[in-house]
């Protein structure tokens, strides 16, 4: 790993309660006692963040949000406005995970609205971005086309306060994780995009992690590889035990 600062985040997708929650924070932050120079981030769903932010007040633990809405405020049913989010707590929010893309429609126009918002609103937005199974042989083409959409109009300063998360459809949630060797090369495509279209100090110093059955066993070869910077987990960050593993396992 670089000197850039490691992130390993927690996407809870559509699981826990905020009892759940309180019991998942108390079982977890005794294991974030001795980590240093990592930063380890929840994101639970909105109905836990206000309940997650009063427990961590101080604590080396970060709180995300999985989604939000571009707009400040305003007549848009079921949606969630920065301001809410940071009253709760937040600094991160996920913009543009595949399953918002594929089961909610967030094309790359909104996914680019929302990235602009989040950034608009001082939060850090991790952006996603993959290809599925049938266009893996095509990756380059795909990213290199959610990349120019999504970050339409972010100039160099700004996209230093963005991470991606290059996350493979097909590995998400199947327990098929690329291997290290594939996920550093399609991470290496990213950073090559951003000198293309910044510059070499722009594509060193972004943080890019890669997400998709992340486990315990799995994470210390995936974090060894040189442009990546983290990861991002889905079920196995739903229990202390595995996502304190996962965490050990970047330390060491
Ligand atoms: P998974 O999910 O670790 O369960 O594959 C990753 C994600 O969707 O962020």
């Amino acid at each position: 790993m670089t000197m850039r600062h490691p992130l390993i985040a927690g996407n809870w997708k559509m699981h826990k309660t905020p009892q759940e929650t309180e019991e998942f924070i108390v079982k977890f932050l005794p294991k974030l006692a001795n980590v240093e120079a990592i930063e380890v981030l929840i994101i639970p769903p909105f109905t836990c963040l206000d309940r997650a932010g009063k427990l961590l007040q101080g604590q080396p633990l970060q709180l995300g949000a999985q989604d939000m809405h571009y707009e400040e405020e305003g007549a848009f049913t079921g949606a969630i406005s920065a301001r809410m989010l940071k009253a709760c707590g937040c600094s991160y929010v996920l913009v543009g995970h595949s399953e918002r893309r594929e089961l909610f429609h967030d094309d790359d126009t909104i996914v680019a609205r929302k990235l602009n918002a989040v950034l608009d609103a001082d939060l850090m937005p991790i952006l996603c971005v993959g290809e599925t199974l049938s266009e893996h042989d095509l990756v380059e083409e795909k990213i290199s086309r959610q990349l120019t959409e999504d970050l339409a109009g972010i100039d160099g300063s700004t996209l230093a306060r963005i991470t991606i998360a290059y996350e493979p459809i097909w590995a998400i949630g199947t327990g098929k994780t690329a291997t290290p060797e594939v996920a550093q090369e399609t991470i290496s495509i990213i950073r090559r995009f951003i000198v293309t279209n910044y510059d070499e100090a722009s594509a060193q110093g972004i943080r890019i992690l890669y997400g998709g059955s992340v486990k315990p066993a799995n994470a210390a070869s995936l974090m060894a590889q040189p442009d990546i910077d983290g990861a991002l987990v889905g079920g196995a960050a739903l229990v202390a035990e595995s996502f304190g593993q996962i965490v050990d396992a970047v330390r060491s």
